[in-house]
């Protein structure tokens, strides 16, 4: 009997020991980097220009890098550069600076020396003081690294084998934004970041991280924006080196100027969002704003033109060239998957801001004197489009003349369209 409860007690030690020796055994902590480790520099080819559209998605899993190598062959037709051909001395001043501005994975900042109040404020208000970036860096560590990478540059270990990639944060560019269209150089908000963080992106591999603590949320955003920073200032000095274009001063002044720029429409991009006109429809008007958008839709000369890109609603869109120089198919908007959020509130960002590094431009009806029949007797465009996005999906849910001009007569009685 007691070497029964001796043994079971015996168990029980173990069970709870494994897990915290595991990170010993495999020699990897999962909280803390080597302190001399520095971020690489970036090596993979920069794309100054994608080339156009195709018909297939010509990107195998683990071959992402390949594919981009291939893309400023003639048949192709983009632009790269390749940061391989940085002079060395160019090279060690950009390493020094970057690692001077922005520390290390262990210890990251965002530091300026002779930072002005109008830089520290920016720095302040977008939260990306030494202790929540470290913060935020070993919870990356544990949760994001392993697709985002290191740097960011969306090639961490499980990055290159899935489609789409994950996020290359250095060009600064982002896909699910709120940001008023006015702003130049438009950034996601924090609080679209964390959206993205809590809702993840449907239909990709972006998981929901909704069960982080509140903190652990708050410090990856300002770690996301701190290796989106770097990996900007690092992209934009190499770029007139590599060109040849030159740099007016030397390096260091250069990446110091461009982070001036980045934290500049950062701060604007995060406080300013789109303010969508009041909905201005009752219940009774939604068959008649559906039809509405319908016609906006399928207008091929119209400043919206979706069709153009969401051939057959998205059903035969052929693959177009992103601003990453991976390939992206314009949504099949008869599907009902929306990677940015299924809210009306969300389609309404999607289609008023663009998706700009997916080259889906934004609808502009915004002269009203220009577009003054969309806008005819209470009609807001916008919601109609929203609206007839929404209720696309869903066959039932359209004017009867609309559904059979979308899934012929046979879809009549079916409640959901078709996958
Ligand atoms: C399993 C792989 C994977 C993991 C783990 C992962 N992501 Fe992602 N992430 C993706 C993919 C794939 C995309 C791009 C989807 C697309 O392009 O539509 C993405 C996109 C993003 C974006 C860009 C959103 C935009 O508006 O463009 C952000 C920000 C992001 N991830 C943050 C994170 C953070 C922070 C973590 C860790 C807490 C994380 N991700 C973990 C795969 C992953
Ligand atoms: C130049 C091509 C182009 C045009 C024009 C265009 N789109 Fe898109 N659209 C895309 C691409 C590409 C995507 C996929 C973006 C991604 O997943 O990165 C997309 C995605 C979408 C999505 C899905 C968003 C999500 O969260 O997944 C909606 C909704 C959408 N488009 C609506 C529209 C509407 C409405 C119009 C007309 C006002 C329009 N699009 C015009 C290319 C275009």
């Amino acid at each position: 009997m007691s070497s029964a409860v001796s043994f079971a007690r015996m168990v029980r030690v173990l069970a709870l020991a494994i897990p915290c020796l595991l990170p010993l055994l495999s020699g990897c902590d999962l909280d803390s980097y080597p302190a001399e480790l520095t971020y690489p520099l970036r090596s993979d080819p920069i794309v100054t220009s994608p080339p156009g559209s195709t018909r297939w998605d010509t990107t195998a899993p683990g071959q992402l890098d390949m594919h981009i190598a291939h893309l400023s062959d003639p048949e192709v037709g983009g632009k790269t550069l390749d940061p391989a051909k940085l002079p060395a001395k160019e090279r060690g001043e950009l390493e020094r600076a970057l690692n001077e501005i922005f520390g290390t994975p262990a210890t990251p900042k965002v530091f300026l020396k002779d930072a002005d109040d109008e830089v520290k404020s920016r720095i302040q208000d977008l939260k990306l003081d030494d202790k929540t970036l470290a913060h935020g860096s070993i919870v990356y560590r544990r949760h994001c690294m392993h697709c985002h990478g290191v740097t960011g540059d969306g090639r961490g270990p499980t990055g290159p084998w899935i489609n789409p990639t994950p996020r290359d944060y250095r060009q600064g560019l982002f896909k699910f934004m709120s940001t008023a269209v006015e702003v130049n150089n438009r950034k996601p908000r924090r609080e679209d970041l964390r959206r993205t963080l809590e809702h993840g992106i449907e239909g990709t591999s972006m998981p929901s991280f909704s069960l982080l603590e509140e903190a652990e949320k708050e410090a990856l955003v300002s770690y996301v924006i701190h290796l989106s920073l770097r990996g900007e200032c690092e992209r934009y000095t190499m770029e007139p080196i590599l060109d040849g274009s030159g740099l007016e001063g030397s390096v260091r002044e250069k990446v110091v100027e461009l982070l001036g720029d980045f934290l500049h429409a950062w701060a604007n991009s995060n406080a300013k969002g789109i303010e969508p006109g009041a909905y201005p429809y009752k219940e009774g008007d939604l068959q008649a704003s559906i039809r509405r958008g319908f016609q906006l839709f399928t207008d091929p000369r119209g400043s919206a033109s979706c069709i153009n890109c969401h051939v057959d609603f998205g059903r035969q869109a052929p693959f177009r060239y992103d601003k990453w120089g991976t390939l992206v198919r314009p949504a099949n908007l008869t599907a009902g998957v929306y990677r940015g959020g299924r809210r009306p509130i969300d389609i309404y960002w999607r289609i008023r801001g663009g998706i700009d590094p997916s080259q889906m431009p934004r609808a502009d009806f915004g002269d009203q004197a220009a577009h003054k029949e969309q806008w005819r007797n209470n009609a807001d465009p916008y919601w109609d489009l929203v609206n007839f996005v929404q209720a696309l999906p869903y066959p039932q849910m359209l004017p009867e003349d609309v559904r059979d001009s979308i899934y012929g007569r046979r879809h009549e009685k079916t409640e959901h369209a078709q996958r």
